[in-house]
């Protein structure tokens, strides 16, 4: 009996019921009143009275089992059915509001594009998937330039001349290559750093490069560009300040910061403060950059800047942790839904 008991257990643990005849079969064999258990119930009475009570809860079980598996498939069944063939959507889960929204990152860098097309500067894309020289010997990155060791950039292991783009300066590279100036251009696009993920750090992130290449370009040019760009997306009162930084590719170099548009210069938690944010790296196109790319630096001048999207996202949306970004909770994307 014991054996029976077992047995009966396992054919219920393992049986499906794929169609709506399947299911029947189940019900019959295992908990119609013609079905295995009935058989067992009735075999109870052959049981010493002493084993009873132990073999009737043992069955009592089983028949619980049985109940509930039935409910079970019963369910699976109903589910697969509201399914069209073909397909592996599940329609028996709640609606989601069905009005996507543009994701902030899309916002920002539309928006971003838009402030400077109207200046008269068009759109460029270059490779996710760079070699060495577009990516720094280009750029003017020395040997040694730490930005090329190991622990910044993703190296494909087969050929460590080709890697993941760690900046979009690669497309200042491209562009001039293949079109004489004048030349001003924006490159928005993602680039790869191997970073551990944090509230301040990504390894896949997004930027925005500049790029104006003509005869007579000053850094006059740079700072009324840059001006114009921050009082259209933060505010007509913003300020704007150049702070004397290093890039290889850029000759002088600045950091370009905007005064705080939150407290508006006087002191935050955002502005750490100091009444100032950073937005960007710019400087004058530096002359082995050009010659680099078969401009002659004696005739053109150029500028250029880089920013990064998801910091000016951050900034202008007071965002707090950059990993919102790609988690995909709707939460936070719904509130950037009245965005274009
Ligand atoms: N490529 C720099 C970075 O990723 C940003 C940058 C700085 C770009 C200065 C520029 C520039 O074009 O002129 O940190």
């Amino acid at each position: 009996m014991l054996n029976k008991i077992k047995a009966l257990k396992q054919e219920i643990e393992s049986a499906t019921a794929v169609t709506q005849d399947e299911l029947e079969q189940y019900r019959l064999h295992f908990i119609s009143k013609k079905g295995e258990l009935t058989n067992l119930f009735q075999e109870l009475k052959n049981i010493p009275t002493d084993k009873k009570r132990e073999f009737g809860q043992a069955l009592n079980e089983i028949k619980q089992l049985a109940q509930s598996k039935f409910r079970d498939l019963v369910s699976d069944l109903e589910r697969k059915k509201s399914i069209p063939a073909g397909t592996d959507a599940d329609l028996t889960l709640p609606a989601y509001d069905p009005v996507g929204s543009v994701h902030p990152i899309t916002a920002t860098r539309n928006r971003i594009i838009e402030i400077f097309k109207r200046i008269g500067f068009n759109v460029a894309d270059g490779p996710e998937i760079e070699d060495d020289w577009h990516n720094f010997t280009a750029l003017n990155f020395p040997p040694d330039h730490p930005a090329r060791e190991m622990q910044d950039t993703f190296f494909i292991e087969k050929n460590p001349d080709i890697l993941l783009r760690t900046h979009t300066s690669n497309v200042q590279i491209r562009l001039m290559k293949k079109q004489k100036p004048p030349i001003r251009a924006i490159m928005p696009g993602r680039v790869f750093r191997n970073e551990a993920i944090s509230a301040r750090a990504h390894c896949i992130f997004h930027q925005v490069e500049g790029l104006y290449v003509d005869e007579n370009v000053s850094f006059k040019d740079l700072k009324a560009t840059l001006f114009y760009f921050a009082k259209e997306m933060f505010g007509k009162s913003t300020k704007i300040r150049f702070r004397p930084s290093y890039f290889p590719f850029t000759e002088p170099s600045a950091e370009i910061d905007i005064s705080c548009f939150i407290c508006g210069g006087s002191g935050c938690n955002i502005c750490k403060y100091t009444g100032w944010v950073e937005i960007a790296g710019s400087g004058m196109v530096h002359p082995n950059v050009l010659e680099n790319c078969d401009t002659d630096s004696g005739k053109f001048t150029g500028f250029a800047f880089g920013m990064g999207i998801e910091r000016i996202a951050m900034l202008k949306y007071q965002i707090k942790d950059l990993r919102l970004f790609t988690e995909n909770d709707i939460r936070f994307l719904q509130q950037f839904k009245t965005m274009i």
